[in-house]
């Protein structure tokens, strides 16, 4: 049997963080957005008991430095299971770039393994086992478009907002190193009263340009210290006419909100020839 499986990617419409946490984490307020920016996954069982993973994205590592291991190993934990696997990933959602791909096929993997050796673990014991595995996992074990996260980002509240949002995603061909990131912010330097409610109400009446003034990312003063470039790209985003455009995440990806897939489109064709990485995307 061989089981294929999507893995989408997500932007954060707004990141508020508000504080460092005694274990070395930080208190995150998040708007997750689940975008149609997808892997591949496909799991076959092994009989040798072995998991292996395959990608032909040389950035991607196949070792247990890919949350998909991890997830693998939490379950055969949990469970006591000593099944192996084929691991197959079809990578499309640019690597380290504030998208959450690999915790989005860490959480893939949880559910692809569960039906695969058939453990028969409920949502609830999947999504205690994606916080074991990285704070971004469980919002892709709740199938819903849009939530909050908040604690690390891994305490989840879906949300039911009629909206489906177009964006233009432009990925810097630049590395961001998220604990570099996260250890250059300063709350100092962060903008007071950011409210993810107004946002979540502006959405729940689908106003869209509206809604475009209230994205934000806190880590966008350390995104751009470690590379001030992307400041210019953000500023020169903002000038398109765009409604709205922030960081996603730790960076380097950067978003607009478009009123339209017309206007998203229209985003993309000034962009496309300045940056090798721009994406069309929508909410899924
Ligand atoms: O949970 P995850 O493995 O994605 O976190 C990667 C790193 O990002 C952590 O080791 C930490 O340095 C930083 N991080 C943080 N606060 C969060 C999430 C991530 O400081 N809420």
């Amino acid at each position: 049997m061989t089981l294929q499986l999507s893995s989408p990617a997500k932007i954060n419409l707004t990141l508020r963080v508000l504080g460092k946490r005694p274990d070395g984490f930080h208190e995150l307020e998040t708007l997750f957005e689940r975008i149609d920016l997808c892997d591949t996954m496909s799991f076959g069982l092994r009989l040798d008991g072995q998991i292996v993973i395959t990608c032909a994205n040389p950035a991607v590592p196949t070792d247990s430095r890919n949350l998909v291991y991890k997830a693998a190993a939490v379950l055969r934990n949990k469970t006591g299971c000593m099944a192996g696997a084929n691991i197959r990933i079809t990578k499309r959602i640019p690597v380290a770039a504030g998208l959450a791909g690999g915790s989005s096929n860490g959480a893939t993997a949880l559910v692809g393994l569960n039906r695969l050796w058939k453990l028969g673990l409920s949502r609830r014991q999947l999504v205690a086992a994606g916080r074991q595995i990285g704070s971004d996992v469980p919002f892709f074990l709740y199938d819903t478009p849009f939530a909050i996260g908040r604690g690390r980002g891994d305490v989840v509240r879906p949300l039911s907002l009629p909206s489906k949002l177009w964006h233009l995603l432009v990925v810097p061909n630049v590395s961001m190193y998220t604990p570099e990131v996260y250890g250059g912010f300063k709350i100092e330097l962060t903008k007071p009263n950011r409210d993810v409610n107004i946002l979540v109400r502006l959405l729940r009446k689908d106003r869209i340009s509206d809604a475009g003034r209230c994205v934000f990312n806190d880590l966008e003063h350390s995104i751009t210290s470690i590379n001030p470039k992307l400041l210019t790209l953000k500023h020169q985003l903002e000038k398109l006419n765009s409604k709205g455009v922030a960081f996603s995440g730790s960076g380097p990806s950067v978003f607009a909100l478009a009123e339209s897939q017309k206007e998203a489109k229209r985003l993309h064709d000034l962009l496309d020839k300045r940056y090798n990485r721009v994406f069309v995307v929508k909410t899924l």
